[in-house]
């Protein structure tokens, strides 16, 4: 064994997830319960709904992931790790309570992480038969993108972030779940308008982009009203304008879900390298939901091999919430002696780091 081995739990949204994960980078176990297919019906999430289901699917996920872990148990265990925020207070308290009551039941060390700095680690992770990669380079820039956050970080060490930018008003996610609703393909927006974009004919559709000259900030509200004007200009365009559930032409829907995608890549990327390039970083590093969108993740790469310098995107699934994530932060907060105690709570708005 390389490092500790970490049983890390993550409930803050949407996802019920349970890994193991040893020295912070190879996942011996990664058991995500997705709850997309409970809050499609809303088109959105309901906490209380989400609150319910982590509860239910929690302990089936404890005994899938040590199903998937075989030749390992409590005994190898050295902490038992839980995301404590942000995210929704509901959500959370399910994952903190039962992992109190591991580490209390099991006699292990307790380890809050914040579920941004997940995010950042799962750069870390590799699969468990996977050759393992060297570990990003330090200083590295880190861009966040997901459902409820967008911001830039530079990391010069482990656990120190010094924010550069961030949005000032939607996530980058939430950007792309509203303009999907808009154009009538689903929740969650961001893979259906993905999977549009990549059916478009024609790429002439220019969307407006917030530059926020001088910053890093982002700000995505804008491009969320541009999206209503002309997505009802093309409804007009089409004769549907009296007939709000006909559905708007699936090449035309294509052709806007490019345009909205492009925009948010081309600010997203362009700051990000531009960041990298001032911060003098040695590595890139992507993460969050947005970061599964492969227009995003081919650009990214692109202005990387422009700079010469490595770019680390997880695989989709460990860009989305995932438990193998906070067992990799939970390595580094364990080695630097940053213990929870059983006074452990929920902090829905729990910073990274203050500017
Ligand atoms: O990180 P995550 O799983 O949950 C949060 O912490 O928010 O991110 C979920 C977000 C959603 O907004 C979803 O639409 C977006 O990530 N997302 C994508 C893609 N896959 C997930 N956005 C764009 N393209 C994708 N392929
Ligand atoms: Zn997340």
């Amino acid at each position: 064994m390389s490092g500790p081995l970490v049983l890390a739990i993550e409930s803050s949204c949407d996802e019920t997830g349970v890994a193991i994960v040893e020295g912070g980078r190879r996942i011996h176990a990664d058991v995500v319960a997705s709850q997309v297919a409970l809050h499609a019906p809303s088109g959105g999430i309901v906490p209380e709904v989400a609150a319910r289901a982590h509860l239910r699917w929690i302990l089936p996920a404890l005994d899938e992931a040590w199903a998937a872990a075989p030749g390992l148990d409590w005994r190898d265990v050295d902490a038992v790790s839980v995301t404590y925020g942000p995210g929704l207070a509901g959500s959370l308290l399910v994952g903190v309570n039962v992992a109190k009551t591991l580490a209390w039941v099991h006699d292990k060390p307790l380890v809050g992480v914040n579920h941004l700095e997940g995010h950042i680690y799962a750069a870390w992770l590799v699969d468990r038969d996977e050759a393992e990669p060297e570990a990003p380079g330090f200083p590295l820039v880190a861009l966040v993108v997901s459902g409820g956050h967008t911001f830039l970080v530079e990391m010069r060490d482990h656990l120190t972030y010094r924010l550069l930018g961030g949005t000032v008003d939607d996530a980058a996610g939430e950007a792309f779940d509203k303009v999907g609703r808009l154009l009538g393909l689903g929740y969650p927006g961001g893979p259906a308008v993905q999977r549009a974009a990549e059916a478009a004919r024609s790429r002439d559709v220019v969307f407006p982009r917030a530059w926020l000259p001088g910053t890093y900030d982002f700000s995505f509200s804008g491009l969320k009203t541009a999206a209503r004007r002309i997505v009802d200009a093309a409804r007009l365009h089409e004769g549907l304008a009296g007939e709000p559930a006909a559905p708007l032409s699936e090449g035309r829907t294509a052709e806007l879900a490019w345009g909205f995608q492009d925009s948010v890549v081309d600010v997203l990327a362009t700051k990000t390298a531009r960041a990298a390039r001032e911060v003098g970083a040695r590595t890139i590093v992507l993460g969050g939901g947005v970061a599964a969108n492969d227009a995003l993740r081919g650009r990214l790469a692109d202005e990387a091999r422009a700079l010469g310098l490595p770019l680390v995107i997880p695989r989709p699934g460990l860009c989305t919430d995932n438990g193998a994530m906070i067992g990799a932060a939970a390595a580094h907060r364990l080695a630097a002696g940053d213990l929870a105690g059983f006074d452990l709570d929920a902090r829905p708005s729990l910073p990274l780091a203050e500017r």
